[in-house]
């Protein structure tokens, strides 16, 4: 029977409120409008972004409205596409994305940017382009969370915010590539552009600062240092390329110090991927003066960074980046087939696979710093 036009009823795990576990409900996901697409979600990677905006709020994040089905690290396969839609058929597998690239605005014609601004302030409240949402749970609208909600077992994306992936990618895996292992490996590729026999310093060691020690080794850097205070985490960045570890806690003078000591005068590119804006300057005074390049990845919204302008005067660059600088469909695409052909590591990041109604469990995880990525089987 097709559920093309229909309402499907299906499972999602709704935030009610802000600082609540989720709750695993029966919700209604209308068919899809003009220029949108209704997918079935089938795998979706659980970032520290998801967790930050249920618990976070007041620590740098803004609030969002609620009730929200959070998710934005999913894959999954087409169900039906709304009128209008010319670039997406049934059956085929993609991947959402909470960077659209319309390829008609200013910054998609630029090749200076990625930061498609389509439609930026709808999916940033968690709706779609006509302000509303297409997920609702007992007559109630449910936001999707960056115009997304991938926790739930279908739902309703812009067309402009879709990547159409190989058909013989595994979900389970390339779902990591619609945030945190792009992020950071677009950080260290398009943002920093890491130099061959570069040193390298990489803040923070969850899936994002191990996909950015990816990028550096990709590049060719000579030494990577990588720097987290959970001394767990140096085994895996070193399995990603990282050749040298610091534990913050390891040291009563502020790291930065370590690290200008440990390199002879600074890095010559430092990645925060922590979202701290103590660690964003600890990572800026890491770099060399001359051509030291400091690049912001983590996320934080509210907060202040308090730099001294001393260390810009002498020749350093402080940037940031957004989904790792990519062209999110293009990008997405080239991502996928990288990995498909044994470039790209992904496997390697998923440290817990649960269904969906142990998400909260994912959370915990996350928060004891007991995991690198879990991702939630969404539907069979
Ligand atoms: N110094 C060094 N490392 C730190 C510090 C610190 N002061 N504080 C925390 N960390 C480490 C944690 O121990 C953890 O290993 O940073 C890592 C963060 O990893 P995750 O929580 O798994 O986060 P991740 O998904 O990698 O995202 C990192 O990028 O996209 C953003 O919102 C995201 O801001 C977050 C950041
Ligand atoms: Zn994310
Ligand atoms: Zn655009």
């Amino acid at each position: 029977m097709t559920t093309m036009d229909q309402v499907i009823k299906c499972r999602a795990a709704v935030a009610w409120e802000a600082g609540k576990p989720l709750c695993i409900e029966e919700v209604d996901v209308s068919p899809p409008k003009a220029h949108e697409i209704r997918i079935k979600i089938v795998a979706s990677g659980v970032c520290h972004t998801d967790w930050a905006y249920l618990f976070g709020a007041g620590k740098g994040m803004q609030l969002r409205p609620f009730p929200l089905v959070l998710g934005h690290e999913g894959a999954g396969i087409v169900e039906s596409v709304g009128p209008g839609v010319t670039k997406f058929s049934p059956g085929d597998k993609v991947i959402p994305l909470f960077l659209p690239q319309c390829g008609e605005c200013e910054c998609c014609l630029s090749p200076k940017t990625n930061l498609c601004r389509k439609d930026w302030k709808n999916t940033q409240q968690g709706v779609l382009a006509d302000g509303t949402s297409r997920i609702s749970c007992r007559g109630k609208q449910v936001y999707q969370f960056l115009g997304i909600g991938s926790f739930s077992e279908y739902t309703v994306i812009l067309e402009t915010s879709l990547a159409r992936i190989r058909n013989d990618s595994p979900l389970d895996k390339v779902c990591l590539l619609g945030c945190g292992v792009s992020t950071g490996y677009g950080a260290a590729l398009n943002a920093a552009k890491v130099e061959p026999g570069s040193t390298c310093a990489v803040f923070g060691l969850g899936a994002v600062g191990l996909a950015a020690v990816m990028g550096c080794k990709d590049s060719g850097a000579a030494r990577i240092i990588a720097v987290d205070i959970n001394k767990d985490k140096f085994e895996k960045a070193k399995e990603f390329g990282a050749t040298d570890f610091v534990n913050p806690k390891d040291h009563t003078r502020p790291i930065q110090e370590v690290l200008v000591e440990m390199t002879n005068g600074g890095v010559d590119f430092s990645l925060e991927c922590v979202g701290d804006v103590t660690v964003m300057r600890a990572a800026l005074e890491s770099c060399r003066s001359a051509w030291g390049t400091c690049v912001i990845v983590g996320w934080t919204e509210l907060e202040q960074l308090t730099v001294a302008p001393y260390d810009l005067l002498m020749g350093r660059t402080l940037k940031g980046t957004y989904f790792g600088g990519w062209k999110s469909v293009e990008g997405v695409s080239r991502l996928v087939n990288d990995y498909m052909n044994g470039r790209l590591k992904l496997d390697e990041f998923v440290s817990n696979t649960l269904p969906l109604n142990k998400l909260n469990v994912a959370f915990d995880l996350m928060k004891k710093g007991e995991s690198i990525k879990t991702v939630i089987a969404v539907t069979e």
